[in-house]
């Protein structure tokens, strides 16, 4: 985005500086040509000059419009990923971040992506309000308890860069800092290959699925009490209240800790809250695991 940011900003400065030294400029010239010559001089009354005003108002709109449909277009940019991104969980917390990947790595305060591929963060926070921050890629989101927000980007140059907590959050909201680390793809396969071996998010998230006894209502052949997660993912669910909501990862989180707050069609509402019994990284594995179940229904016999 770096960019197309950057090339937004710098024609605003440019626009501001064209204007400022044109107004500038005029109020000095005028008040030495106009000056009043001799004690009594009176200078002429003029009324009214209709293109004079038209033009100057349609100019102004004129550009100001250009400017909202320009940063409209960056702005929607941002606020879309592309359809493939490589999707790392963030949970922010007094004063730290936690970044989780899809394989199972987990960091602390350091985030290692490959070069050339749009990264999707998809971002909660454990305690307070946070907020996200990379410079280098022009991109910030804030990091909100009990939600997920999501920010994108796609390095394009190896190394590394700063990334700061933008949301005052506390005694050491200055210290919450840390670094994107992006590098080669090759060299990213060999770090992920490095990493703990505990097995995918979504593995962990099967096993705390079974652990929880999930799987005894939410069954795959349709014959449970609760609904059947396979290929739930992504979309459209229709709740008793006649509503209808996309199944995605915060209607998921809201539905295991306040099972109530949205009770499918045909479903009676007598699951239990897991809040508090579920941490914010045990939920991203759920999630995760829901995910899983729409890509690939091989893994689902339990
Ligand atoms: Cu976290 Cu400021």
């Amino acid at each position: 985005m770096a960019t197309r940011v950057d090339a937004l900003y710098f024609f605003l400065v440019g626009l501001t500086v064209f204007f400022s030294l044109l107004i500038a400029g005029l109020i000095v010239t005028y008040a030495v040509r106009f000056r009043r010559r001799t004690p009594d001089s009176i200078g002429a009354r003029i009324h009214g000059g209709t293109m004079l005003e038209i033009t100057w108002s349609v100019i102004p709109f004129l550009i100001t419009m250009g400017i909202f449909v320009w940063g409209a277009s960056v702005f929607f940019a941002m606020a879309r990923p592309p359809d493939e991104t490589l999707n790392v969980y963030v949970v922010g917390k007094q004063w730290m971040w936690k970044f989780q990947h899809l394989d199972g790595q987990r960091e602390i305060n350091e985030l290692h992506v490959p070069v050339g591929r749009a990264v999707k963060l998809i971002m909660t926070s454990e305690d307070v309000i946070h907020d996200v921050f990379v410079p280098a890629f022009r991109v910030k989101a804030d990091v909100i308890p009990g939600r997920y927000t999501h920010l994108w980007f796609e390095p394009t140059k190896p190394g590394t860069y700063h990334l700061f907590c933008a949301e005052y959050c506390g005694t050491r909201h200055s210290g919450m800092v840390g670094q994107i680390v992006v590098m080669e793809p090759n060299d990213y396969q060999t770090w992920l290959s490095g990493g703990a071996g505990e097995g995918s998010l979504a593995s962990a998230g099967q096993k705390l699925f079974a652990d929880l006894a999930c799987n005894t209502c939410h069954r795959a052949d349709a014959q449970g009490r609760g609904p059947v997660l396979q290929n739930l993912f992504g979309k459209t669910v229709e709740l008793t209240s006649g509503e209808k909501v996309v199944a995605d990862e915060a209607y998921i989180r809201e539905s295991i800790l306040n099972p109530h707050a949205k009770t499918v069609v045909g479903f009676q509402p007598i699951m239990p809250t897991f809040q508090g019994l579920v941490t914010e990284e045990q939920l991203l594995e759920l999630i995760e695991y829901v995910k899983s179940l729409k890509q690939d229904t091989s893994n689902v016999t339990q």
